[in-house]
């Protein structure tokens, strides 16, 4: 089993599979100079990062800015034009499918599966990597996806179609497969879109307690400030930003990148920043007077309140 400090610690508070092979050493993913582009147009442009190891970086910007190009190239969906990616001092290029895939387990923004097999079945398929095309599942790998399943909270779906699943049962499906792979890198494009608050917080603590090294694309910034020890910015294909949730989640930042008014304070549990967004001025009751939740305003009660 890999193992340091931090990672023994998160594993025995996480449940997180263990995890046997590769070098104890970890550097995290350092991703130097990282451009690809289709038909001329560029989309992600000279990318220059690091995800610590152990931790989990979140991967921020707006719609189109970059980010599921750039968790494609770093998880060699797609090859980068140039640049390259080491993960704990490995050049992911030099490696083959069956060894990148031992390290690196990605779920994707729109991640498919082929419909007709079951929920663990498609947990099942994170083992592949570790066996051979005539080998079938061992009873220890069956014992590993019903622990993932259990983790996500889907242990009772184990023997549903894949098809029946909803949006968010198939994502949290989808990481324990991840989980299942007992990859050194996780690579999460919006883990979290389709999950209702409960599931949202309980899959990044999830991710949190399992020690691995996390990039992860984010597009809930509360959820980021909370989850994630490093951040990295992008805007129109280049990094405009990186560093801790409160060096770079400041009103300057969000005015510049999403064109949004916001106040930055600070969660009075987590010491995390909080945000709070002013809505545009168009949906702001037409009344000097606070707005007050079931109090319907009609024409009559604004006009009181103005008189
Ligand atoms: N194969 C492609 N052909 C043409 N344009 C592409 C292709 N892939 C990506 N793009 C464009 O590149 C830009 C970045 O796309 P990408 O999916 O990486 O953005 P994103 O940051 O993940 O956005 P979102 O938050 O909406 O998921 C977009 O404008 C997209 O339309
Ligand atoms: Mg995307």
């Amino acid at each position: 089993m890999t193992s340091t400090p931090h990672d023994a610690g998160s594993r025995d508070a996480g449940h997180t599979p263990a995890r046997a092979g590769h070098s104890p050493i970890r550097h995290g993913l350092d991703v130097h100079d990282v451009s690809w582009s289709v038909k001329g147009t560029v989309i992600v442009d000279g990318i220059e990062l690091t995800a610590p190891a152990t931790k989990i970086t979140g991967l921020l910007g707006p719609n189109g800015s970059g980010k599921t190009t750039l968790l494609r190239a770093v998880a060699r969906l797609a090859a980068p034009d140039r640049g390259v990616v080491h993960l704990d001092g490995v050049d992911l290029a030099r490696l083959r499918r069956r060894d990148l895939a031992q390290r690196l387990a990605v779920v994707e923004q729109h991640a498919g599966t082929d419909h007709d097999v079951t929920v663990l079945d498609v947990v099942l398929l994170g083992r592949t990597p570790y066996r051979s095309a005539l080998q079938g599942d061992s009873s220890d790998d069956r014992a590993l996806a019903r622990q993932a399943l259990a983790q996500v909270d889907m242990l009772d779906f184990a023997e549903r179609r894949w098809s029946t699943l909803s949006g968010g049962e198939k994502q949290r499906v989808h990481l324990a497969r991840a989980f299942t792979q007992q990859p050194a890198l996780l690579v999460l494009d919006e883990p979290t879109n389709h999950l209702d608050i409960a599931h949202a917080l309980s899959l990044m603590s999830l991710v949190r307690r399992s020690g691995l090294t996390t990039f992860a694309a984010l597009h809930d910034l509360n959820l980021a400030a909370t989850f994630c020890d490093h951040l990295v910015v992008l805007d129109r294909g280049r990094v405009r930003a990186s560093g801790t949730p409160h060096e770079v989640l400041t009103p300057q930042l969000l005015r510049d990148v999403y064109e949004v008014d916001a106040d930055v304070g600070v969660h009075p549990r987590t010491g995390r920043p909080l945000l709070t967004f002013h809505p545009p001025d168009e949906v702001l009751p037409d009344t000097a007077e606070p707005w007050i939740p079931g109090a319907s305003a009609t024409p009559e009660t604004v006009a009181r309140g103005r008189s």
